[in-house]
């Protein structure tokens, strides 16, 4: 699957290569967080999920790279201001159009629905499954996001990140020391990910 998308995606620029390994590392770690939660989630779909969650950026990549890049080079927190930028700029934003795409596609409800609500708080509607889901995404996203922005050589940044990414509006979602252990191994296994599919 991550092959056949960079035949559609093909990263040229370094704005493109850091969201293909944002998106590796937010697939790896939603397996791995999947795992870690109580609820009966795969930790394949949750992969293909986090690979997946801003697959509008990419379509805003494709169609308009230099008002992205010239607007949103530095931008990955994803928060109501980018959304909202992104809106003013484009008419949609992100994840929104990322559930557009994925109807269009014919991708199952699940990930739909995760691509959608990827930035919502709020996510009591949803059945505890995909709540789990998309739980797992949103840790995964704040983690790869910490470990894209936090230098390597920062002291104590495994235990940084792993507080970034906590989700403190979710009930029962992982904790920051059971967090902690998979970081370094979701940066590395991205990274060979990354390497093999011939992103720099
Ligand atoms: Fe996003
Ligand atoms: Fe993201």
């Amino acid at each position: 699957m991550a092959f056949a998308i960079t035949q559609v995606f093909v990263p040229r620029t370094e704005h493109e290569c850091r969201l293909w390994l944002h998106s590796l590392q937010v697939a790896t770690a939603a397996r791995s967080i999947a795992e870690l939660m109580d609820e009966d989630v795969d930790g394949g779909e949750a992969y293909l999920a986090g690979l997946l969650h801003d697959l509008g950026r990419f379509v805003f990549l494709q169609q308009s790279p230099e008002k992205l890049q010239s607007r949103f080079e530095d931008v990955w927190c994803g928060g109501g201001d980018t959304l909202a930028a992104e809106t003013r700029v484009f008419g949609v934003d992100h994840a929104e159009l990322g559930g557009q795409v994925a109807l269009a596609w014919e991708l199952p409800e699940r990930l739909r629905t995760t691509l959608d609500i990827h930035h919502q708080e709020d996510l009591s509607r949803l059945d505890r499954s995909t709540q789990a889901l998309v739980a797992a995404v949103q840790i995964a996203d704040r983690m790869s996001l910490a470990l894209l922005r936090i230098d390597e050589s920062e002291a104590d940044r495994v235990e940084t990140v792993a507080r970034a990414a906590e989700l403190p509006h979710v009930r029962r979602s992982p904790r920051a020391r059971q967090l902690a252990p998979l970081i370094l191994r979701v940066e590395e296994i991205a990274a060979e990910q990354a390497a093999a599919l011939g992103i720099r």
